[in-house]
C-alpha cells in the first residue's frame, strides 16, 4: 500500500480586518471579555459582495499546486470541506473546480464542520494510498462574515467565527520515503447535533418549525413554513451554539484523539514535535496542552489573529507554522480537531 504525503501548501486569509473593538460598536461585547474567553485579538472578514468560500479556496488552492510543483491540470480529484458554501446546492467543489480551470475531476464536498478538514484529508489520503489518484487538492475554506448574527443576541458566535482557506496537494510518497500521513482517526456523535448548528433552512424546518410555530396546517405552502416572517424576527436564521456544552466535550475529545493518534503508532507524546489543533478557542487549545503535559514549542496557535475559521483554521495553521520553521522535514505532526455535529478526528504525519 502506499503511503500518501503533503507535497504543497497554502492558506488565504481575507485583507480586512476586523478587531474586537469593530465588533464592539455593533453589539454589546468588549475586546476584554473576547481576549479573556477566546484569546481572539482579531479576525478577518471577507471583502463585501466580492470574496465566497470557493474564491478564497481558490486562492489557498492555488499555492498548494504550486508548491507541490504541478499544475491545476495535474489535479487528479478534489475534497473541498466547508460549512459555508457559495451555494445551498451544489457545493464549492466545483466551483473551485471551475476557477481553477480543470472541468471533468470529481469534486467532492465534505459537511464535517470544524472536523472537516480532518475527514477531507482523511477521505483524499484513502484515494492516493490506494492508488486511484496520484495528485488530491484537499480545500478547507469559509466565509462566516456574511452569515452571522451582529446582535447582541449571536456575540458568542460571531465573537469566534472568521473567514480564510487553507488547502493541501496529497501525493504519494516515493518508495522508501519515510514521510507522509501515518493514520486517521474519524468520530461522531450525533446525540449532540443541535449543541452547534445552524438548523434552518434545512427540511427540519418545514416540519419542525411549521407544527411548532404555525399548528399543524394541511394548506400551509412549504415555502412558508421555511422561511417566516418570524424566523427573521427572531433571528432564529443563524448559526447557534451552546458554549459551555461544547467547551466540555471538546477538552475531553480533543486530548482522547490525539492519544489514539500516537497510540496507533506506537508513539508517545514526547515523540511529538507539533500538534496544530483546530483553533476553536485559545483556551480549549492551553486546556488540552495543558492535560498532555505538553511544552510550549510542541503546540501551534494562530486563533489570536483570525479567529476560528472552522474547516480552514487547521490547514491555514499547518501553513503558517510550516512557513515560520515551526514544522520541519522528518517533525510528526498531529492535527486535532472537534465541532459540530458532534464530529472530531486526527491525523498522524510524518513531514
Ligand atoms: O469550533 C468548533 C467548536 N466550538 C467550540 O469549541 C467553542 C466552545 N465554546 C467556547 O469557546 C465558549 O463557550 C464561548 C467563547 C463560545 C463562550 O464563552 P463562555 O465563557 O463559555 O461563555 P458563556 O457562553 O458561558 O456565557 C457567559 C456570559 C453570558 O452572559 P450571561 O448570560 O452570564 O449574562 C453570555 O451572554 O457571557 C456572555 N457572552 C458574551 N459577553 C460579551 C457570550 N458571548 C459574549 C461576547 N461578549 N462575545
Amino acid at each position: 500500500m502506499l503511503r500518501s504525503k503533503i507535497a504543497g501548501i497554502g492558506y488565504y486569509v481575507p485583507e480586512r480586518v476586523v478587531t474586537n473593538d469593530d465588533l464592539a460598536k455593533v453589539m454589546d461585547t468588549s475586546d476584554k471579555w473576547i481576549q479573556e474567553r477566546t484569546g481572539i485579538k482579531e479576525r478577518r472578514h471577507g471583502v463585501r459582495f466580492e470574496e465566497t468560500t470557493s474564491t478564497m479556496g481558490t486562492k489557498a488552492a492555488r499555492i498548494a499546486i504550486e508548491r507541490a510543483g504541478i499544475e491545476p491540470k495535474d489535479v487528479d480529484f478534489i475534497v473541498f470541506a466547508t460549512l459555508s458554501p457559495d451555494y445551498y446546492f451544489p457545493g464549492s467543489g466545483v466551483l473551485l473546480q471551475r476557477q481553477l480551470g480543470i472541468p471533468g475531476i470529481g469534486a467532492l464536498d465534505v459537511r464535517n464542520q470544524c472536523s472537516g478538514f480532518i475527514y477531507a484529508l482523511s477521505v483524499a489520503d484513502q484515494f492516493v494510498k490506494t492508488g486511484m489518484y496520484k495528485n488530491v487538492l484537499v480545500v478547507g475554506a469559509e466565509l462566516h462574515s456574511f452569515g452571522l448574527d451582529y446582535s447582541t443576541k449571536g456575540r458568542n458566535v460571531t465573537a469566534i467565527f472568521g473567514d480564510g482557506a487553507g488547502a493541501v496537494v496529497l501525493q504519494a510518497a516515493a518508495e522508501g520515503e519515510d514521510k507522509g500521513i501515518l493514520s486517521t482517526h474519524l468520530h461522531a456523535d450525533g446525540n449532540h447535533a443541535e449543541q452547534l448548528a445552524m438548523i434552518n433552512f434545512g427540511s427540519h424546518s418545514g416540519v419542525h418549525l411549521g407544527k411548532e410555530r404555525f399548528g399543524f396546517n394541511e394548506d400551509a405552502q412549504y415555502g412558508e413554513l421555511m422561511m417566516s416572517d418570524k424566523m427573521w424576527e427572531e433571528k432564529d436564521i443563524y448559526p447557534e451554539m451552546n458554549g459551555q456544552y461544547v467547551f466540555k466535550y471538546a477538552v475531553t475529545k480533543f486530548p482522547e484523539v490525539i492519544m489514539e493518534a500516537l497510540k496507533a503508532n506506537g508513539r508517545e507524546l514526547s515523540d511529538l514535535d507539533m500538534l496544530i489543533p483546530h483553533q476553536a478557542n485559545l483556551r480549549i487549545s492551553q486546556f488540552v496542552q495543558k492535560r498532555l503535559r505538553l511544552r510550549d514549542d510542541q503546540v501551534f496557535n494562530n486563533i489570536q489573529k483570525y479567529g476560528n475559521t472552522t474547516a480552514a483554521s487547521i490547514p491555514i495553521a499547518l501553513c503558517e507554522a510550516y512557513e515560520k520553521g515551526k514544522v520541519k522535514e522528518g517533525d510528526l505532526v498531529c492535527l486535532a480537531a472537534f465541532g459540530s455535529g458532534f464530529t472530531w478526528g486526527s491525523a498522524l504525519i510524518k513531514w
